[in-house]
């Protein structure tokens, strides 16, 4: 498995938490309906079932997480990150919850095993190949528990070209529509363009299922991003 970027050559990876947060909140196109989205989740699947062990990939600053603690402030947490830039945003903001931090590429670490819920919002897409994603997925699904999920945001394509070739277009204009300045805007496009490796959508939810899970429901999408919720 291998991640196609070292943490270094993410724009992000020099941001201040604010910057990071004002920008990736303007660069992903629905990134707060997409977090409407898991709030449901949480409330309708996870809140009634006391304590409940959570694994993110890819942790950032927190946004994700702070989101979900919010809501289950018991939860068992473990936040992994490759950047301790990130990291640090994401220890300050985090820093009243019971929340374990590991710095580390989770394509590379073992992963701890039992988990209620996995979570990975915007990263997994850094993973190099087609090949490297459904090895990921896989290694996901041994780490949950029987009657655990897989919550899985990210920035994908599809299969048909017309498509990806249109939500593409929709990207880099949401992009210029909503970047704070022409510095920001230069960064976030090069980022998309050179370090982003989307994957159809349509070809996740068949490796999802591949690797086992029986349910794999695609909850959220716009354009390039999308929200599936994935159960064993
Ligand atoms: C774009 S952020 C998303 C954070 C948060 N979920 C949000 O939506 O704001 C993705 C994070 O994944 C991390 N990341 C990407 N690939 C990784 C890997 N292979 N191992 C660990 N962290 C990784 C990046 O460092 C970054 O902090």
């Amino acid at each position: 498995m291998a991640t196609n970027v070292k943490p270094n050559e993410l724009n992000y990876d020099h941001y201040e938490t604010k910057k990071y947060d004002d920008d990736i909140v303007r660069s992903i196109p629905g990134h707060e309906e997409l977090h409407r989205h898991i709030d449901q989740i949480i409330q309708r699947d996870y809140i009634s079932r006391g304590k409940v062990k959570v694994l993110e990939l890819g942790v950032g600053t927190g946004l994700t997480a702070e989101r979900i603690l919010g809501q289950m402030p018991n939860a068992e947490y473990t936040a992994v990150d490759f950047s301790e830039q990130m990291l640090a945003g994401a220890r300050r903001r985090l820093s009243q919850y019971n929340v374990t931090f590991v710095n580390g590429d989770y394509s590379q670490i073992d992963l701890p095993n039992d988990n209620d819920l996995v979570v990975s919002i915007v990263g997994i897409h850094h993973q190099k190949t087609n090949k490297d994603k459904k090895s990921l997925f896989q290694k996901i699904y041994h780490s949950i528990a029987e009657d655990g999920s897989f919550i899985f945001g990210d920035l994908v394509t599809y299969k048909d070209r017309t498509e990806a070739a249109l939500n593409e277009a929709r990207h880099y204009h949401h992009l210029v529509e909503h970047a704070e300045n022409e510095e920001s805007l230069r960064e976030w496009a090069h980022h998309h363009k050179f370090l982003n490796k989307l994957a159809p959508l349509e070809n996740q939810v068949k490796w999802l299922r591949e690797v086992g899970f029986k349910k794999v429901k695609l909850v959220y999408q716009k354009f390039n991003t999308a929200l599936i919720y994935a159960t064993k």
